[in-house]
């Protein structure tokens, strides 16, 4: 009897779900010979029954398209349902051997939950903030990295017609890797990331004294889970399932305060769910297939409680608890490149 392999996509969405759903559909079936069970909306559609089945024509002709064609939630089998209980009947009825994860650290660690009570997981790393443990890079991040660049290149031409400060906000939740990355790729003249407690006195100083210099404008990175300056209240936000704050907007209470400290006039942009959005890079779409190959290839292998996770230039399993044990930061040493270039 061929094995039937589950695939869910859950969380934020991702440039590169549909490489990662193509490739786990194409290899499990075509391969393996194995049937695939396609969980719509993530963690909701496992609880209700919601499947579709998909074989290699459905996957056709989605490799460059950003989303998800499976759609996905930010719910919780272990936060809106109880546990493994609210997921078995849909596992039954579909015959399914083992379930594919496609997601963050919340989506992880629900499946690692899962896997703990006997359910066969392999996990995919997703998502644009590039923080998951045990994994030197997640896809959907070399997209959003384009984006912010584009839009600091594009930024930096309208800002050298002024003498303005500009802020540009990007994603990465608590870790500070689109935000350093676009800073050294676009050239930024300060880059403020959760990582590295900032004073806003010095990015002042560093900013007029390159003014100074005769150079009439200034771009400044600021990652959306900077704390807001001091003597500024966080604005009261919502959590979504997995306790994650939504963040945005954060760049608005700097900008006062660097706008006051070097008298030069400041615009805010956000870039938001833009970074999300469109077509996945060539870099994205080939690491979301080799990862969801390497899915394919373990969960019909029986393997149970691990991750694909890139170590270096391979793909390599490794277990659900080491991905979940942590979320990775930006280094000091990566840091400092783009510190280099400030001012
Ligand atoms: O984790 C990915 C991410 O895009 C974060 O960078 C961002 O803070 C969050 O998701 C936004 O979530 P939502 O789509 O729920 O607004």
């Amino acid at each position: 009897m061929s094995k039937v392999i589950g695939v869910l996509t859950a969380g934020g969405d991702c440039p590169g779900l549909n490489a990662v759903i193509r490739a786990v559909v194409t290899r499990a079936t075509e391969r393996h010979g194995a049937e695939v069970v396609g969980i719509l909306n993530g963690w909701e559609g496992l609880m209700h029954g919601r499947t579709r089945s998909l074989d290699r024509d459905a996957v056709r002709g989605i490799l460059a398209r950003g989303g998800t064609i499976l759609g996905t939630s930010r719910m919780d089998p272990y936060v809106h349902g109880d546990g493994y209980e609210s997921v078995r009947k849909t596992l039954e009825r579909n015959g399914i051997d083992s379930l594919v994860v496609v997601g963050g650290d919340g989506t992880l660690l629900s499946a690692l939950k899962l896997s703990q009570e006997g359910l066969k997981v392999v996990g995919v790393p997703k998502t644009i903030d590039n923080d998951i443990a045990a994994t030197d890079w997640t896809f959907g991040f070399d997209t959003a990295l384009e984006i912010a660049t584009e839009a600091i290149d594009r930024i930096t031409t309208t800002a050298e017609s002024h003498n303005r400060i500009m802020l540009v906000e990007v994603m990465g939740r608590t870790k500070g890797w689109i935000a350093t990355y676009a800073g050294i790729a676009g050239g930024a003249d300060a880059v403020l990331i959760p990582e590295i407690p900032y004073d806003l006195t010095e990015v002042a100083d560093v900013i007029r004294s390159r003014h100074r210099r005769g150079h009439s404008y200034s771009v400044v990175v600021v990652a959306e889970g900077i704390e807001p300056p001091p003597d500024v209240a966080r604005p009261q936000t919502e959590v979504d399932a997995f306790g994650f704050e939504r963040l945005g907007g954060v760049a608005y209470q700097i900008a006062p305060v660097l706008e006051e400290r070097t008298g030069f006039e400041t615009r805010v942009t956000v870039l938001g769910h833009l970074q999300r959005g469109g077509t996945p890079t060539a870099f994205d779409r080939v690491l979301g297939t080799r990862l969801g190959v390497g899915a394919a290839d373990l969960a019909v292998s029986g393997a149970a409680g691990v991750m694909v996770a890139v170590r270096g230039s391979d793909i390599v399993p490794v277990p659900l608890e080491e991905a979940c044990a942590d979320i990775r930061g930006v280094d000091e040493a990566t840091y400092d490149v783009a510190q280099t270039f400030f001012g």
